[in-house]
């Protein structure tokens, strides 16, 4: 979920309701507002998206006022609906919530509040939490900012909450434990929000509360925070923005997802840079130079990661263990958190995330430092949560990434991953010289490749207007090529709705391969480098059952392009780094076939873009 909360000199309504647009990528299955007028607080909530809430909020609610809160949902606890929407008000309508995250001793807190009169409208577990804090506020004769403390501290679970009591309207009270919560600080106004992008146009300082802080927020005075546990004044440390507005604009394309996937060449670039000399034969990167010995003495790496970044991973896996000859293990961070793994002082552990945020990678994190083991985040969100939690890390840089489905950070991701690998090899010897070179020349080719590999966007446009009514869809691949194609799949599934199944080509045989007829789209991707024979006869396979064979060829291939029914063509590079050019056909290819379903490529139904709650 995202929230924005706003106090100032400015009209609220219009702050929060952009804010919460530029959040949606956190959920948007209902969202809600609350303005407080100078008078009374008015509440509009609906289900469906920042949209639809404007629309209700025309009709029903007066906007004007200068504090507000609002929210946009991915829901946990109860169906979306007007009701479960945030923000939630208390029992005698005086205290107003927005949380992100989950309380999961919901339900005796409920069972206690319903026992002393409270009347519950909704299902959810923030409501449980508002009336908590008023009957705090009530028995105790207490402030606001100390009914939340008192209220968090009986809490089990993740939030990120603002609170407002109309009774003390010069206040907002924000806590965070678990779900990220920024805090603009302007000239005599603040912001709270999920992320700073809610508030870039207005101020570039933000206070990052850490986990367990919760900060109270008064007009025209500093704001103040504190340990929720044990009320220790805390010294809020005032960042430096980095973010700007054109970052998290479209940009002249029609969905984020198509300006990321276009930013690829230029993100990977940065991605290098300073860190990749080819010429000179050097890559550093500063996480790693000061923990060489770390991932020089591990017995092994442990890669935790969900979604793309567990993708992304797979990909790595094969590079270390081929580079660096480390042996690799890839987990779901959500597996791997509630196994009782083995973990020891010698293993050294890679988190992968995009948003650094995803509560399962940050628990496998948590879990494996517990038990000694060195923890590594790659993260694209500068300043997130496992960034912090981890000892060391290296960003991908690929800017923020809005729509939901990954692109920009998968390709970024895999850079970094490659560029450690190579590291690792040279220090450990395990690659000659030359291949060294050839490596690091290559990859510092890759963003020119990449683009060229872009020309196919009329190509896959063509392509998925022949199976964009296509109820299944397979895609093959082995090798380096196998992770891409479950993240091709995955692409598919995510934004067009079509089932898709990724699967090691040689692994066809044993199963999915009852499914081909001639309704049956099968990508393949079969670059010249790799196992190419092999992959051709897997399409002689494919062909021979009247599958229709869409195949991913390197430039000038000919063989692959008189079996196959269509065909991509993109630039060679060598076998280790072609997902990093593989991968830009099945984006665009996904992409288009979503388009022309009409799907809402950018926030495709039922999922969000950072998963906070487990
Ligand atoms: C969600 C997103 C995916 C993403 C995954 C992991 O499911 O929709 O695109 O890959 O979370 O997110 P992370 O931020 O940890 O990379």
């Amino acid at each position: 979920c995202g929230i924005v909360g706003y106090i100032g000199h400015r009209e609220a309504y219009p702050i929060v309701i952009k804010g919460l647009q530029r959040l949606e990528y956190r959920g948007y299955d209902s969202a809600g507002v609350m303005i407080y007028d100078g008078e009374d607080v008015k509440v509009c909530k609906t289900k469906g998206k920042v949209v639809d809430l404007e629309a209700k909020a025309a009709i029903e609610m007066k906007t004007g006022g200068t504090i507000g809160i609002g929210h946009t949902r991915w829901a946990t606890h109860g169906v979306p609906n007007d009701v479960n929407s945030h923000p939630h008000v208390s029992n005698s309508g005086d205290l107003v919530i927005i949380h992100n995250g989950i309380i999961e001793n919901y339900a005796p807190l409920k069972e206690e509040l319903i026992k002393r009169g409270y009347v519950f409208h909704s299902d959810t577990d923030t409501e449980v939490l508002v009336n908590l804090i008023e009957e705090i506020q009530k028995n105790e004769n207490q402030k606001l900012g100390k009914a939340v403390q008192i209220a968090l501290n009986q809490v089990v679970g993740a939030y990120a909450i603002a609170v407002f009591d109309k009774k003390n309207p010069t206040e907002i009270v924000a806590a965070r434990l678990g779900s990220p919560l920024a805090i603009g600080i302007g000239e005599g106004e603040y912001f709270i929000a999920s992320d700073a992008s809610p508030f870039i146009e207005y101020t570039s300082n933000a206070v990052y509360l850490e986990d367990g802080e919760m900060a109270n927020i008064r007009l025209h005075k500093k704001i103040k925070v504190r340990k929720i546990q044990d009320d220790s004044l805390v010294d809020p440390y005032i960042q430096e923005l980095q973010m700007n507005l054109e970052q998290i604009e479209k940009g002249g394309y029609d969905h984020f997802m198509l300006k990321e996937i276009y930013e690829q060449p230029s993100v990977i670039k940065d991605t290098y840079r300073g860190r990749l000399h080819a010429n000179e034969g050097i890559i550093q990167m500063s996480g790693i130079e000061d923990n060489l010995e770390k991932f020089l003495n591990a017995d092994r790496i442990i890669i935790v990661a969900c979604g793309t970044s567990w993708h992304a991973g797979l990909v790595a896996e094969y590079i270390f263990e081929e580079f660096a000859r480390i042996p690799v293990e890839v987990e779901y961070a959500s597996e791997f958190r509630y196994r009782n793994p083995i973990i020891n002082s010698r293993d050294v552990v890679i988190a992968i995330s995009q948003s650094g945020e995803t509560a399962d990678t940050m628990a496998a994190i948590k879990l494996a430092k517990e038990n000694g083991a060195f923890v590594f985040g790659v993260c694209n969100v500068v300043g997130s949560s496992i960034s912090r939690e981890s000892h060391a890390g290296a960003y991908t840089h690929a800017g923020p990434e809005i729509g939901v489905a990954s692109t920009k950070a998968f390709t970024t991701q895999i850079t970094v991953l490659t560029m450690i690998a190579l590291r690792l090899a040279k220090a450990k010897g395990t690659m000659s010289l030359s291949d060294f070179h050839m490596y690091l020349q290559e990859l510092e080719l890759i963003p020119e490749k990449v683009k060229e590999a872009l020309e196919t966007n009329d190509r896959a446009k063509e392509i998925a207007a022949t199976f964009k009514d296509a109820p299944n869809c397979l895609y093959l691949g082995r090798g380096y090529n196998f992770p891409v194609a479950l993240e091709g799949a995955l692409k598919l599934k995510e934004i067009s709705y079509i089932h898709a199944e990724g699967y090691p080509a040689a692994e066809m045989k044993h199963g999915p391969i009852a499914l081909i007829d001639e309704h049956m789209p099968v990508v393949v991707i079969a670059p010249k480098q790799g196992h190419y024979d092999k992959i051709v006869s897997n399409i002689q396979e494919i062909k021979s059952r009247s599958g229709r064979i869409i195949a991913i060829v390197t430039k000038g291939d000919t063989q692959v392009r008189d079996l196959a029914d269509y065909v991509i063509e993109i630039p060679e590079t060598s076998d280790a780094l072609s997902p990093l050019i593989t991968t830009i056909p099945l984006q665009l290819l996904s992409y288009h076939i979503a388009v022309l379903r009409e799907c809402n490529v950018d926030q495709p139904r039922n999922l969000a873009k950072s998963v906070t709650v487990e």
